[in-house]
């Protein structure tokens, strides 16, 4: 690799790359991709071991602290997190606040920024208790946040964490059950929830990440950095393709499931149409998140016995993409969100929550890149430069001549 630091002192060059797209801002040891080979580990775990045998909880502790945990510290982290799941009673009337139909991310973002007024000790990133207890903070809470913003849209009473229950079961019963009657997850929900949050927990430094470590490169707090993370992924180029997605295959749908016309449409570039859930920046030969998303969605669906009309257009979709040219020469496959919506539909959510569970499953990565850049110190200010088009100097003209 260059280094542009060094080459800009010695010769005052500005590289441009829009869109960042050969540009490493920052040194990490957090999650490791290969595009070309469709790879991806965490701290040098393949992602198909952590997906097949581990758990979200320990896959987010060893993306923040580095190692697997131990037993011992696992039941630790549990611990500390299930004490800390309750929002303030406060923070609750927030919800009362927001409007009915309001997006389930513009609440999350809201309410996650809204911590930093709630926990004063958060401020300093350079303080070590601050920034363990925020982390289990934001942990504990991202997922009773979400349910809620979930049950104001159904206009449901927000009800209280049940701390005998592990991280994803307490979250399916914050959003699904009612009080007056008796809640149970089913067990292959759970299973697969933790799986897909498993899968979205990093990918290094994509537009949400990325957006994370520029908030904090300012010294921003975790909870400022985390909320600007949760707006940069909820557009529909990044965490908001799921909802792209289905909102994409119910459209086929309402137009008689006619997949080929559809894909002209994609290939004519008609109205800026996209195949939603197809191509990545990095990956260039397959996202092996979506083979195993694509495997789970098949399971999860015969399991619960919702087959899907919508799976058959998809597979349809990916299987006349596959052999078009269009696709194959531009390098665009299925990612991991082409399956997930699917997934998450038939596990009763609406397409408007689907880029909050991303965000519930992103939450550790973002953490874990927010620490590693504060514990650097060598990192600077996120501070890019540009290539000035406009007009050159000219001189004023007083506003009765012109
Ligand atoms: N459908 C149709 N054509 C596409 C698609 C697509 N999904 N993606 C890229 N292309 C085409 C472009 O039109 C362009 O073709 P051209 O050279 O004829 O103009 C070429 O492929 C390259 O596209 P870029 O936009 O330059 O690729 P980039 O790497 O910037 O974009 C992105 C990556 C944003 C993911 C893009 O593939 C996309 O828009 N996909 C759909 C949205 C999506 O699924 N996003 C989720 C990404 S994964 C995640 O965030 C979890």
């Amino acid at each position: 690799a260059i280094d542009i630091a060094k080459l800009r002192a010695e010769t005052g060059l500005v590289t441009y790359d829009g869109g960042f797209v050969n540009t490493a801002a920052c040194k990490s040891a957090i999650t490791f991709i290969d595009g070309e080979e469709g790879i991806l580990r965490y701290r040098g775990y393949p992602i198909e071991q952590l997906a097949e045998q581990g758990s979200f909880l320990e896959t987010s502790y060893l993306l923040i602290y580095g190692e697997l945990p131990t037993p011992a510290q696992l039941d630790d982290f549990r611990e500390e997190i299930t004490k800390h799941t309750l929002l303030h009673e406060d923070v609750k009337r927030f919800y009362d606040g927001f409007p009915r139909d309001a997006h389930p991310m513009a609440m999350l973002s809201s309410v996650v920024s809204a911590l930093s007024t709630f926990y004063q000790d958060s401020h300093d990133p350079f303080d070590e208790r601050q920034v363990h207890i925020s982390t289990i903070r934001l942990l504990a809470k991202l997922p009773t946040i979400a349910a809620y913003a979930y049950k104001k849209s159904v206009g449901q009473a927000l009800l209280y964490p049940d701390n005998s229950l592990d991280y994803v079961q307490n979250f399916l019963r914050l959003a699904f059950a009612v009080p007056s009657e008796e809640y149970k997850a089913d067990p292959v929900v759970v299973s697969a929830l933790d799986k897909l949050l498993i899968l979205h927990a990093d990918h290094e430094q994509n537009c949400s990440t990325s957006t994370v470590r520029m908030v904090g490169s300012s010294h921003a707090n975790l909870f400022a950095s985390v909320s600007a993370g949760i707006s940069a992924l909820w557009g529909p180029l990044h965490g908001g393709a799921n909802q792209s997605v289905l909102e994409m295959l119910d459209g086929i749908k309402a137009d008689g499931g006619n997949v080929d016309a559809f894909v002209n449409k994609v290939k004519n570039k008609e109205d800026g149409v996209r195949l939603m859930g197809f191509g990545h920046r990095v990956y260039k030969n397959h996202d092996p998140r979506a083979t195993i998303i694509k495997k789970a969605a098949d399971d999860v669906l015969s399991r619960l016995g919702k087959r899907d009309e919508l799976l058959d257009i998809a597979l349809r979709l990916e299987e006349v993409a596959l052999s078009d040219d269009y696709f194959v020469s531009r390098k665009l496959y299925p990612n991991v969100d082409f399956y997930t919506g699917l997934i998450y539909r038939a596990m009763g959510f609406p397409t408007s929550m689907f880029t909050v569970l991303f965000a519930l499953g992103r939450l550790p990565g973002w953490i874990a890149h927010w620490r590693e850049m504060i514990a650097d110190p060598s990192s600077k200010i996120g501070r890019p430069r540009q290539v000035y088009t406009g007009t050159p100097i000219r001189d004023y003209v007083p506003i009765g001549a012109r």
